[in-house]
C-alpha cells in the first residue's frame, strides 16, 4: 500500500503547513502511519480540535493513554497539587510522593503476589525490567516463553519477546488463541475449553520436556492488542498461570495497555482470574504522563541489586504524581461503571456495522478496546480517513489511529465517553463506510 510522506487535505491550510514542516523536521519512524496525519491543537474530554478548527471525537485515547479523557479537570487539579514544590530529581533520593504512589498502586492491585515496585519510563523498559528481575532471580534458566503474536515493545528484550520469531536464541513462542482465524476446529467449538485446551497443554508440556529446569519465565498479554484485538477465553490465561505455578516459571502479565480500566475492570488480571508473579503497567497508569510500573513478588523485584534497574527518568516525582492523580480520579468517579455501560453500546454498534457492510469481517473486543477487522489494508485506511473527514459534512469528525496489523481498526475511546457519544461515533463510522460502499459501486 502506498504510504505518502506528507498527507495533504483540502481546506486544511494550517494542518498542511505543519504536516510539511513535520516531514522536514521529524523522523518518519517516530510515528506510526496514519492516513489523516491529524494536527491537534487542543483537546478536552473525548474531543480534539485540529489547528484548522475541525472538531473530532477521539476513538483512540491518544493510543490508549488518555483513559480519563483529555484535560480531565479533576485529574489535572490533583496532578498540579501533587507536583507543587517537588524536586526535579532522579534515582539519588526518595520523595514521599514516590512512596505514596507505590503504596497506592499496590493497594489498588490488591494481590498477595504484587508487593514491590520498580518504575520505568516507558512500557518496553518496564517489560525489560520485568524480564531482568526473573533472569536475575533464576540465572541458570536461560529460556523465555512468549505468546505468539504478542506486542511488548520495540526495544531490546521487549522486542525479543514480541511477534512470532525472535533474534534472541533463548526465546520460544507458544500459541495464543485467535479464534477468528482458526480452522482446526468446528466453528461451533471455537474457543471451547474441552476442545481447544489439549493443544495448548501439549505445547507447554513439549517445551518442558525439551528444556527441563531451564525455563525462566512466560510473558503474555491479557489480549493481543497490536496483532488486531484477539481476546482469549479466560481458561487460556488461567491455564498458562497454573502451568507456570506448577513448574516454577515466572508468569509475567503485560498490562501496559489493559490496565486502569480498559477492559471494564481496573486490571485485566482480575477479570481473567489470574495471579501474575509480575505485572507491567503503562499507558493509562498516568493518564498520558510518561510512566510505567512493574509490580511483582518481593523475591523477583529484589533480585536486582542497587543501580541494576535505575535510569534517569523512571519514577520521577511527576510520574508518581500522575499515578496518584489517576488513582484519585478512579476513586472519585464511576469510571469503570461508565466503561462497562459504554462497552455494551459499542459492541452493539460495531456489530451492526459488521451486519451492514460486507467489507467488515470481524468485530472483537471487550470494555473499551475493540478491533474492527476490514477486508483489506486499503479499505481500513480509507475508513480511517473518511471517518476523520466527516467533520466536513456534519461538523464532527472521528479520530482513529492507523489500522492495526494492516487492516484492523482500533476503537478505544477514553473511558469517560457517554453512551450517546458512542452512538455518535458509530454513526460517523456508518456514514464513512456508506461512502466507501458507494465508491466501490
Ligand atoms: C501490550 C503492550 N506492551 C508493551 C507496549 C510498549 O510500550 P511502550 O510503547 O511504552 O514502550 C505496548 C505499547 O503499545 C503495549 O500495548
Amino acid at each position: 500500500m502506498m504510504r505518502e510522506r506528507v498527507v495533504r487535505i483540502e481546506g486544511e491550510p494550517k494542518s498542511n503547513e505543519i504536516r510539511e514542516k513535520a516531514a522536514r523536521l521529524i523522523a518518519k519512524g517516530h510515528k506510526t502511519y496514519t492516513p489523516t496525519q491529524a494536527v491537534i491543537e487542543r483537546a478536552k474530554g473525548v474531543y480534539l480540535w485540529t489547528v484548522d478548527g475541525a472538531k473530532l471525537l477521539d476513538f483512540s485515547s491518544g493510543v490508549l493513554v488518555a483513559n480519563l479523557g483529555h484535560n480531565n479537570d479533576y485529574f489535572e487539579m490533583k496532578f498540579q497539587e501533587y507536583c507543587r514544590e517537588v524536586p526535579r530529581n532522579a534515582y539519588n533520593m526518595f520523595t514521599p510522593l514516590e512512596i505514596r504512589a507505590a503504596e497506592r498502586l499496590i493497594e489498588s492491585l490488591n494481590s498477595p503476589k504484587l508487593q514491590r515496585v520498580i518504575w520505568a519510563a516507558s512500557g518496553s523498559e518496564g517489560v525489560i525490567k520485568a524480564i531482568w528481575c526473573a533472569q536475575h532471580r533464576y540465572p541458570d534458566r536461560p529460556i523465555m516463553l512468549a505468546t505468539r503474536g504478542g506486542f511488548h515493545g520495540k526495544k531490546g528484550l521487549a522486542g525479543d519477546v514480541t511477534g512470532e520469531s525472535s533474534p534472541n536464541p533463548n526465546v520460544r513462542f507458544i500459541s495464543f488463541p485467535m479464534c477468528d482465524y482458526c480452522d482446526e476446529v468446528d466453528p461451533k467449538d471455537k474457543g471451547k475449553e474441552e476442545v481447544c485446551r489439549p493443544k495448548y497443554e501439549a505445547e507447554l508440556e513439549e517445551l518442558k520436556r525439551r528444556y527441563p529446569g531451564k525455563i525462566c519465565l512466560l510473558i503474555t498479554e491479557p489480549y493481543l492488542g497490536a496483532k488486531g484485538s484477539f481476546h482469549p477465553p479466560k481458561w487460556y490465561l488461567q491455564l498458562l498461570n497454573r502451568w507456570c505455578e506448577e513448574n516454577d516459571v515466572v508468569f509475567i502479565l503485560d498490562e501496559i495497555q489493559s490496565c486502569h480500566g480498559r477492559t471494564g475492570e481496573m486490571y485485566a488480571f482480575q477479570k481473567y482470574g489470574v495471579q501474575p508473579d509480575i505485572i507491567v503497567l503503562g499507558k493509562g497508569i498516568g493518564n498520558g504522563e510518561p510512566v510505567c510500573a512493574v509490580v511483582g513478588r518481593d523475591d523477583l523485584i529484589d533480585s536486582l541489586d542497587y543501580g541494576e534497574g535505575s535510569d534517569t527518568f523512571s519514577g520521577n516525582p511527576r510520574a508518581c504524581a500522575a499515578i496518584l492523580a489517576t488513582l484519585d480520579t478512579f476513586e472519585k468517579f464511576p469510571i469503570l461503571e461508565n466503561c462497562r455501560r459504554a462497552s455494551k453500546v459499542m459492541e452493539e454498534g460495531l456489530n451492526s456495522l459488521r451486519e451492514e457492510f460486507d467489507f467488515v469481517k470481524f468485530v472483537r473486543g471487550e470494555g473499551l478496546v475493540w478491533g474492527v477487522e476490514m477486508e483489506s489494508d486499503e479499505i481500513a485506511n480509507e475508513a480511517v480517513l473518511r471517518c476523520y473527514l466527516q467533520y466536513k459534512s456534519g461538523g464532527l469528525g472521528l479520530h482513529m489511529m492507523g489500522p492495526l496489523a494492516g487492516k484492523v481498526l482500533r476503537v478505544a475511546p477514553p473511558l469517560v465517553i457517554t453512551e450517546d457519544e458512542v452512538r455518535t461515533g458509530i454513526e460517523l463510522m456508518r456514514r464513512a463506510f456508506r461512502e466507501i460502499e458507494r465508491n466501490r459501486g
